[in-house]
């Protein structure tokens, strides 16, 4: 399974994901490639914010060695689930598919559910590191037996 976490800037909350999933399936040996991406440009090439590397440290989660990069329309081959973390990222990532196959990749990590951008708000990261670890248990619950 190859998975593609995406969101806005790719420094916050697709960091995380990635990081988060990554180590759940490592942890239960599935042999999973997980990755992010942003649907924007600005930070392109950096590391992840210090939020995101030090909430997720504090869970045993290394994000740090990660380089942001922007979502492109090879990603639809490369992956089998392009999972968004909120709505404004599902509209951008759909209006690039090029076909239903392309389309039905997408999803929201947290269903019916939006993953707030923390970027302005400290306080935001701890919840938000959760949120995602939620989602990623039941992305894990969903597909690790298939
Ligand atoms: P992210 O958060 O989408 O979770 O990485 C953001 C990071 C940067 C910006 C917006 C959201 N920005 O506008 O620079």
């Amino acid at each position: 399974m190859k998975i593609l976490m995406i969101c806005l800037g790719n420094i916050c909350r697709s960091p995380l994901a990635e990081g988060i999933m990554q180590h759940l399936a490592d942890k239960q040996g599935l042999g999973w490639t997980i990755d992010s991406a942003g649907t924007g440009n600005w930070h392109v090439g950096q590391c992840p914010d210090h939020r995101s590397t030090r909430v997720a440290q504090r869970y045993g989660v290394d994000i740090s060695k990660q380089v942001c990069r922007q979502f492109s329309v090879a990603d639809f081959d490369e992956f089998d689930l392009l999972m968004v973390m909120d709505r404004n990222n599902l509209r951008n990532v759909l209006a690039m598919a090029r076909n239903s196959a392309d389309q039905a990749k997408i999803r929201l990590l947290l269903n019916d559910r939006e993953v707030p951008d923390p970027y302005y708000d400290d306080n935001q990261f701890e919840p938000v590191y959760k949120l995602i670890e939620d989602g990623c248990k039941r992305i894990i619950n969903e597909f690790a037996h298939q």
